[in-house]
């Protein structure tokens, strides 16, 4: 008799993560198997953090992980790029990390960086007023595309905001090479959907 694999049930975000009276939330987009996910999440019981990435493996690996070290603040689901923002309400988010997304480094592949003006637009939807975007990678080219993006439309903010932060899996790496990373954090300058920039 062939044997069948038990279904896979899909990770969902909480519904009371999402709710007004919800503890802040975090987005940890592209969080691999959640390094830096549940090292956070350790550090930070009062927070949510949510780790959208697109390979369902990884994502299983961390939910898994947040299980077995008793983390109830933390969960992954699978998503790609901006669209996998839309389940997400309008100002939901007090911070949006994104850390080493795929540089895609040859000319002919950059369309395929997540960070483009509708990633950007679909963040700054989900991004409370006095949210936060912290951007880091280890490409320069794509870290000036990511300031040409955020120019108009977002001011820059210090890196360090007085708590303690874990490293990202591809950070530790890198810095054990010797490498700096770029790191670039915004606060976005007007309300969600009064873009100025685009009245002008
Ligand atoms: C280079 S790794 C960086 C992982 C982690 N953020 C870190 O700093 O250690 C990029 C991660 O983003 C995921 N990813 C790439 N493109 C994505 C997309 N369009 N949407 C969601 N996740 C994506 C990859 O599967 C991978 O886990």
């Amino acid at each position: 008799m062939d044997s069948v694999a038990p279904a896979r049930s899909i990770p969902q975000i909480p519904p009371d993560w999402l709710k007004p009276s919800a503890p802040p939330l975090e987005i940890d987009f592209g969080c691999h198997r959640g390094a830096f996910l549940l090292g956070m999440a350790t550090l930070h019981p009062g927070v949510h953090f949510l780790g959208i990435e697109k390979q369902s493996d990884r994502v299983d690996k961390c939910n898994a992980r947040a299980l077995r070290m008793g983390l109830a603040n933390a969960r992954a689901v699978q998503g790609t790029g901006a669209g996998a923002l839309d389940p997400l309400p309008d100002s939901s988010v007090a911070i949006f990390h994104l850390s080493f997304p795929d540089p895609w480094p040859k000319r002919r592949h950059a369309a395929r960086r997540v960070f483009q003006e509708e990633f950007v637009q679909a963040v700054r939807r989900v991004l409370r007023a006095d949210g936060t975007l912290r951007l880091m990678t280890d490409n320069e080219p794509y870290f000036r595309e990511m300031e040409a993006l955020t120019h108009a439309d977002w001011t820059a903010c210090p890196w360090e905001d007085a708590r303690e932060h874990v490293e990202t899996a591809f950070e530790k790496t890198f810095r054990r090479l010797g490498l700096q990373p770029f790191r670039l954090a915004l606060r976005p300058l007007f309300p969600h959907g009064e873009n100025e920039s685009l009245d002008r």
